[in-house]
């Protein structure tokens, strides 16, 4: 979700945390559009481990809208069956935030219409390092034969264990990079690139992301021909 400073700009409004409060009417919408459209799992990178070195101000203000919004979006959460999850170093934000997740995380354990996982204090590098140091303690204290690690195994050790790898990721503002994101789980996820700034991306937007990944052929190493036979 990139763009919200910039969009802050554009509508000369000095404050990029105009930008971000914009940007909360565009998770919604597309939270919403989800479980419209029959979506099981979407993942927002909504705040970075590198996030962490902005302004002070800017890092709190994003901290108090993740809590405004856990609590505003709470009773829709439960009511529509969306399950909330979230990866990243939890521990690391304040109090509050934690508290209110848990909560919110905690009331909609047993939803399974849609599972809505928040990316906080979140980077791959560092949640691959995390999985790596537990999956080495476990072969250290003899509770792991290291033959035993294969692809599947590390899928379910990582963050994001018992969520299937990602089939379109959506990036916003333009920007053309990955910047930390999941990198083990989109080794054959589709890529969308749009110039759209986050707090724009409305259902509309998302229906064309959408489209394009439908035209899309995925062929994960095959020939066209063996699919289509
Ligand atoms: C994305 O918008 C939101 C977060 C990182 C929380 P930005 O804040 O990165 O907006 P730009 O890239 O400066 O426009
Ligand atoms: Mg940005």
């Amino acid at each position: 979700m990139d763009g919200n400073g910039r969009w802050a700009k554009k509508q000369n409004f000095k404050d990029r945390i105009f930008g971000h409060q914009n940007g909360t009417k565009a998770v919604r919408e597309v939270i919403e559009a989800s479980r419209e459209i029959g979506v099981e799992y979407l993942t927002l990178y909504a705040f970075s481990t590198e996030n962490w070195s902005r302004p002070k101000r800017e890092v709190n203000a994003l901290m108090e809208l993740l809590v405004k919004s856990l609590k505003d979006e709470r009773e829709q959460l439960i009511r529509n069956g969306i399950r909330l999850n979230s990866i990243g170093d939890i521990s690391s934000l304040p109090g509050n935030c934690q508290k209110e997740l848990e909560k919110v995380k905690e009331l909609t354990s047993l939803n399974n219409k849609l599972v809505v996982t928040l990316a906080l204090s979140y980077s791959s590098r560092w949640e691959i390092t995390e999985t790596i140091k537990s999956i080495a303690r476990d072969a250290a204290d003899g509770r792991l034969d290291p033959a035993a690690i294969d692809e599947a195994f590390i899928n379910q050790r990582l963050h994001t264990g018992g969520i299937p790898d990602p089939e379109l990721l959506i990036r916003t503002s333009g920007e053309q990079r990955i910047s930390n994101y999941l990198l083990w789980q989109i080794a054959y996820t589709e890529l969308y690139f749009t110039d759209t700034l986050w707090p724009d991306f409305h259902r509309e937007e998302y229906y064309k992301a959408l489209f394009d990944y439908q035209q899309r052929e995925r062929r994960f190493g095959k020939t066209s021909e063996q699919l289509n036979t």
